[in-house]
C-alpha cells in the first residue's frame, strides 16, 4: 500500500499501520509501547536542599520522552539520574530507583562507565573533543574495544555519521578538528559520537537551545529519525518543540512532576490546573 504521501503523514500512517499489524487486539486499541527507562520513588538532595520529590516515570522504547518546566525546576538533576551523572557532584543523596530494562542502575554491581554506554547523553552546548571529526567518533569504540581494526572503525565512524545525517557534509574532511564545524554539525556530531557506542538511550538536556533556527530545526529531524531505534528523553523550554518531537511528555514544576502523559493530551486537553497555566504562558 505504497502512496505518495508528505514525510510526516507518511511517518503517522506508518506507525499505524504497524500498530495495525503488531497488535493482537485489532487496530483499534493502541498499544503499549515497552518501558526501557522507569524511575521509582525517586528523590534527590543538595546538600540539604530537596529537588526532586517522589518521581515516578516511564519511559518507553522507540519513544521521545520530553521534560517541560520552568527553570529550576528539576528537569536537568532528574536528565542526569539517568546515567548517573549526579555521582560527579559530592553533596548529592539520591532515594529510590531508576531502573534500565529492569535493573537497578544504582546498585553496587553497576560499572557506571559501562552503564553511560547504553544511556548516552548530549548536552546544551556541543561540545567535541578537541580531535578530528574521526576520532571524536572512533574515540570511545576504540577505549570500550567495540572496534579493533582499523576497517572495523572507519566503517562505524561513517555508518554513525550517516545516522546523525552528518556523512554528507563532512566525508570528505575527516581529519579536520571537529571544533570547526557549525554549531548544528557540532551538535550532530555528538549525537554521532553518542550513537557510536550502541547506547539504548540517548539523553539531551534542551540540545538545540545554542543553535539558530535552521540548525535547531535539523536536529529536531534527526531526533524525529533516531527515535525509530532508540528510546530519547529530551530536556526542553521550548514547547513547541516538545509538541514537535515528543510521543510523551512530562511537566515538572517544584521538583515533582504535575503531569504525564501522551504529548496531545498533555497541550490540548491537560488534567491539572497547573499544566494549563504552564502551556498556556500563565507562568514560567
Ligand atoms: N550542582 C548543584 N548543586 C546545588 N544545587 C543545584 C545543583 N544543580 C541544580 N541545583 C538546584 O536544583 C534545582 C533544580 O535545578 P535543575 O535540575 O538545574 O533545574 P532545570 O534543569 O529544570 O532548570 C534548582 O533549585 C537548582 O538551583
Ligand atoms: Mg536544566
Amino acid at each position: 500500500m505504497e502512496t505518495e504521501l508528505t514525510n510526516d503523514t507518511a511517518t503517522e500512517a506508518r506507525q499505524t499501520m504497524t500498530q495495525g499489524v503488531d497488535n493482537d487486539n485489532g487496530p483499534s486499541q493502541k498499544e503499549r509501547p515497552e518501558v526501557r527507562m522507569r524511575a521509582r520513588d525517586l528523590n534527590l538532595w543538595y546538600g540539604n536542599t530537596q529537588a526532586l520529590h517522589d518521581i515516578n516515570l516511564d519511559m518507553y522504547s522507540r519513544e521521545v520522552t520530553a521534560l517541560i518546566g520552568p527553570s529550576g525546576c528539576g528537569k536537568s538533576t532528574f536528565l542526569r539520574c539517568l546515567n548517573r551523572m549526579n555521582d560527579l557532584i559530592p553533596e548529592v543523596r539520591l532515594e529510590g530507583r531508576v531502573e534500565l530494562d529492569g535493573e537497578d542502575i544504582y546498585d553496587h554491581s553497576v560499572d557506571v562507565v559501562q552503564l553511560r554506554t547504553h544511556v548516552g547523553m548530549v548536552f546544551q552546548k556541543p561540545n567535541p573533543f578537541p580531535k578530528s571529526i574521526y576520532e571524536n567518533i572512533a574515540y570511545a569504540p576504540r577505549l570500550h574495544g567495540t572496534g579493533t581494526s582499523r576497517a572495523e572503525l572507519d566503517a562505524l565512524v561513517e555508518s554513525s555519521l550517516k545516522r546523525a545525517g552528518l556523512w554528507n557534509e563532512v566525508a570528505d574532511r575527516l581529519d579536520t578538528p571537529g571544533t570547526e564545524l557549525s554549531g548544528g554539525q557540532q551538535q550532530r556530531l555528538c549525537i554521532a559520537r553518542a550513537i557510536a557506542v550502541n547506547p539504548e538511550v540517548i539523553l539531551m538536556d534542551e540540545p538545540a537551545s545554542a543553535l539558530d533556527p535552521l540548525a535547531t530545526a535539523t536536529v529536531e529531524e534527526l531526533i524525529h529519525e533516531l527515535k525509530d531505534n532508540y528510546t530519547i528523553v529530551i530536556v526542553t523550554h521550548n514547547l513547541q518543540q516538545a509538541a514537535r518531537v515528543a510521543g510523551y511528555t512530562a511537566f515538572f514544576h517544584m521538583g515533582k512532576i504535575v503531569e504525564f502523559s501522551d504529548t496531545d493530551t498533555l497541550f490540548t486537553n491537560p488534567t491539572e490546573q497547573r499544566t494549563e497555566d504552564y502551556i498556556t504562558g500563565r507562568f514560567g
